[in-house]
């Protein structure tokens, strides 16, 4: 096993954001060896997910520029530090922006999957300090959530990887593990429980939203009713499990939790999950929600954090409201279970794959992902793996 004393500084190619909003450049970077429970990994594939276009685009926000973003990938370990006993180098490992150090209160709650051991803070999360410098110039390059895959090598904490053994899941599939699609999978199987035969009603047919209605309907939900102002995502809602949809600029002087109580003989949905950040759309949410048990998870993120207005009197009739943070997944407990249904296709991920690029024209990616069509850009690193296809 390789440690840091006798890893060397490597130096390749990332797209280094310098800053807000403008294009990544190809840089030469140095990234330095991995410190105590580090590791170095080499990035097979990464995509791009809505979370580095926020960051990007955040002239005032929390994110210090020049950064590597990305933090959806695969890769394969290629030195360890001291102290690393989980992983070895040549094994394929998924990054994660949440940590699950294994042995905080929080990490050994079932009830819990946010590591207070090593929770979110900028630069590598025991030191706050980064392992990326520009070759030419050594100005440091500041690392993003704890993962910045941007990059041809990367160094994360052993915290933040996720091993996955057994039989290979293709490279693709593996990197969408490592965000998006399955944490939001995770808030139907996780946080809802969505139980057989129920209905659920998805507010925004976002990636969060189409992935919640998929993971609805792993779970065996009959009726899923999908909720969009843009009447093209019903299309790809059709695919991933949506059975019905409602526009709200469609229904005239009705409320939208008038109709969909209409719609479940004037019960309400077993489950309605909101997926775009708005909170007048939580209550609406929360109000199209069934007496008795009906619940409402709210994934959106609402950036002003403002209060949500509901009947004191509603929540004492069994209706509960819960959030749902990275899909109340543990990421060493529950990715290795979701690779396993991967590959049993159980869980369906290629549909979100609609685009595919090599590393060099990243910046294409930030634009596709604007469009209704795209869900997720694979960026190979090798331009030579690239596949054909979208
Ligand atoms: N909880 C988590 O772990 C988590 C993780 C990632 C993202 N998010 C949040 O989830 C939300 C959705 O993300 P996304 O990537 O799917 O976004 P998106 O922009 O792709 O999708 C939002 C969808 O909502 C629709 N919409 C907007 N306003 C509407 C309205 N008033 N009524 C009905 N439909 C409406 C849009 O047409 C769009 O299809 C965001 O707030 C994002 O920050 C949460
Ligand atoms: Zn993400
Ligand atoms: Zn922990």
């Amino acid at each position: 096993m390789e440690h840091n004393s006798i890893a060397r500084p490597i130096r390749c190619k990332a797209a280094v954001c310098k800053a807000a909003g403008e294009p990544l450049e190809m840089e030469e970077v140095e990234v330095a060896p991995p410190r105590a429970h580090e590791v170095r990994v080499k990035i097979v594939c990464t995509s791009l997910c809505h979370t580095d276009i926020t960051f990007w685009r955040m002239k005032d926000g929390p994110s210090m520029f020049p950064c590597i973003l990305g933090h959806e990938a695969v890769g394969v370990v290629e030195s360890v530090g001291e102290q690393v006993q989980e992983v070895a180098v040549g094994d394929t490992v998924v990054p994660v922006f949440l940590a699950q150090c294994g042995e905080c209160a929080d990490c050994l709650s079932p009830r819990s999957n946010l590591c207070s051991a090593l929770p979110y803070r900028p630069g590598m999360p025991r030191d706050g300090t980064t392992r990326f410098s520009l070759a030419a110039s050594g100005e440091p390059v500041h690392n993003f959530l704890s993962v910045s895959s941007f990059a041809e090598y990367t160094v994360v904490d052993v915290a933040h990887v996720v091993r996955l053994g057994g039989d290979a899941l293709p490279p693709e599939q593996a990197c969408l593990l490592g965000c998006g699609r399955v944490h939001w999978v995770g808030a139907a199987w996780k946080v809802a429980a969505v139980e057989p035969d129920s209905t659920v009603a998805v507010f925004g047919l976002g990636a969060v939203g189409l992935a919640v209605a998929q993971g609805s309907k792993m779970r065996g939900a009959t009726r899923i009713i999908g909720v969009d102002v843009n009447p093209d995502k019903f299309e790809i809602g059709k695919k991933l499990g949506v059975t019905e949809f409602v526009n709200p600029n469609d229904i005239g002087e009705q409320t939208v939790s008038e109709v969909i109580k209409e719609m479940t003989g004037g019960a309400g949905a077993d489950y309605c999950f909101e997926c775009i950040g708005s909170v007048s759309v939580m209550a609406e949410a929360f109000k199209s929600s069934r007496i008795g048990w009906g619940k409402t998870v709210v994934l959106g993120v609402d950036g002003s954090a403002a209060p949500i207005s509901i009947p004191s009197f509603d929540i004492m009739r069994g209706r509960s409201v819960v959030g749902s943070y990275f899909g109340g997944i543990k990421p060493k407990d529950d990715i290795p279970v979701l690779a396993n249904k991967c590959l049993h296709k159980e869980l369906e991920l290629d549909e979100f794959i609609t685009h595919r690029m090599g590393f060099d024209d990243i910046n294409r990616a930030f634009d596709l992902l604007a469009q209704v069509q795209c869900l997720r850009c694979i960026i190979w690193m090798d331009g030579a793996e690239q596949k054909a296809g979208a």
